[in-house]
């Protein structure tokens, strides 16, 4: 009898070993050997009062990685949510918090006071990536860490932006252990290689716009060659952002969420068009980082692991792939960007006034 019951308690013991061994998150392993989860929160235009609701039951549904920046203007809140899942005995080391060094940090001088900023209002001791957000680097308003405006409204550009001390300076994080792992988001392919052909700490994760419209191919192909993890954002094509004038879509595609050859693929797989389109990216080796502040959404953004498209569905999706030209964002919401000689998308914008 007491032969059984230790049997039935082994078993229980296996069954619930499996079963935790199968539950966590899928993950990618970057090249700094640490590994993440492909699946994320986004939390950018998470104002703080949403965050609380959003983390816990992010946390709850599985998710094990957090993405923020310091311009989000919500990572003290990220911090207190955190720390109420600490305090229920979970472990810092089960998460994997991102968070970006601000454009009005964009100098090597500066890179180790935003990142102990961010640290202070995560409440952590480390961050596992710390990305620089964009490209390009504005002067600080006297007063706030926000940009400079002129008259005008636009943004005092720091014309003085070297990628490459700012580098060096995120170099140093990793080795004092403020960070694990380092990377970019919103870099061309130019910029991208300049660094990467530099660096002593090669960035191991590039974050950019990637959904089904925009589909980044060839950042990708240069992105894989180097062993640097894409991860996507707007993978569900922002619908809460898409309408806004300070962001562009290619005028005639409908909104992703209700493109009908997505719908289609969906119904056939009784998911949600959402499931789709980040199922469609992180078949492909992408990370995701859908953002909502909606409980039941956010376990649905997570619940692509039960279901693969065909061949032929992953064609279909491929086929809605519009370039250049179904980008979202261009980042207008900071007025007079387009200036700094680090602007990413300056061909672009070109080709967009001929055809616009
Ligand atoms: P909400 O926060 O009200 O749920 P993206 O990640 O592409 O930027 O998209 C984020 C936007 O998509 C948010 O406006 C969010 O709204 C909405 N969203 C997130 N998940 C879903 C979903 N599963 N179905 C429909 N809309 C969603």
């Amino acid at each position: 009898m007491a032969h059984a019951r230790t049997i039935l308690y082994l078993c229980v013991v296996l069954a619930t070993l499996v079963i935790s061994k199968s539950t966590p998150q899928k993950t990618i392993k970057l090249s700094s050997g640490h590994e993440i989860p492909v699946v994320g929160l986004g939390t950018w235009q998470m104002p703080s009062e949403a965050i609380d609701v959003a983390v816990t039951s992010a946390l709850e549904s599985g998710y094990r990685h957090i993405d923020t920046a310091f311009t989000y203007g919500n990572e003290e809140a990220i911090g207190k949510a955190l720390k109420k899942w600490f305090d229920k005995g979970n472990k810092r080391q089960d998460l994997f918090i991102t968070t970006k060094l601000p454009p009005i940090g964009m100098r090597g001088s500066l890179v180790e006071a935003y990142l102990k900023l961010s640290l202070e209002k995560l409440n952590l001791e480390y961050v596992d990536l710390y990305l620089i957000h964009k490209p390009f680097a504005f002067v600080k308003d006297k007063y706030k860490h926000q940009p400079a405006l002129n008259e005008d409204g636009s943004v005092v550009l720091d014309l003085d932006t070297d990628h490459l001390d700012i580098w060096k300076a995120m170099e140093k994080q990793v080795k004092a252990g403020r960070c694990r792992s380092i990377g970019l988001s919103n870099f061309n392919r130019t910029q991208l290689l300049n660094v990467y052909d530099h660096a002593e700490i090669k960035p191991s994760n590039l974050q950019i716009e990637l959904q089904a419209y925009n589909q980044q191919r060839e950042m990708r192909e240069v992105c894989s060659l180097r062993n640097i993890a894409i991860t996507a954002f707007s993978t569900l094509g922002s619908p809460g952002s898409s309408s806004d004038k300070r962001t562009r879509i290619y005028k005639s595609l409908p909104k992703l969420l209700d493109n009908p050859k997505v719908k289609r693929i969906a119904d056939a797989h009784n998911k949600t068009t959402a499931q789709v389109l980040l199922r469609h990216a992180t078949q492909a080796g992408i990370i995701v980082l859908p953002k909502s502040t909606h409980p039941d959404r956010i376990r649905q953004n997570i619940g692509i692991f039960d279901f693969e498209l065909t061949d032929d569905e992953v064609k279909l999706m491929n086929g809605l792939d519009k370039g250049e030209q179904g980008r979202i964002f261009h980042f207008f919401i900071d007025k007079g960007v387009e200036k700094h000689p680090q602007y990413p998308f300056a061909t672009q914008l070109k080709n967009e006034k001929k055809t616009e």
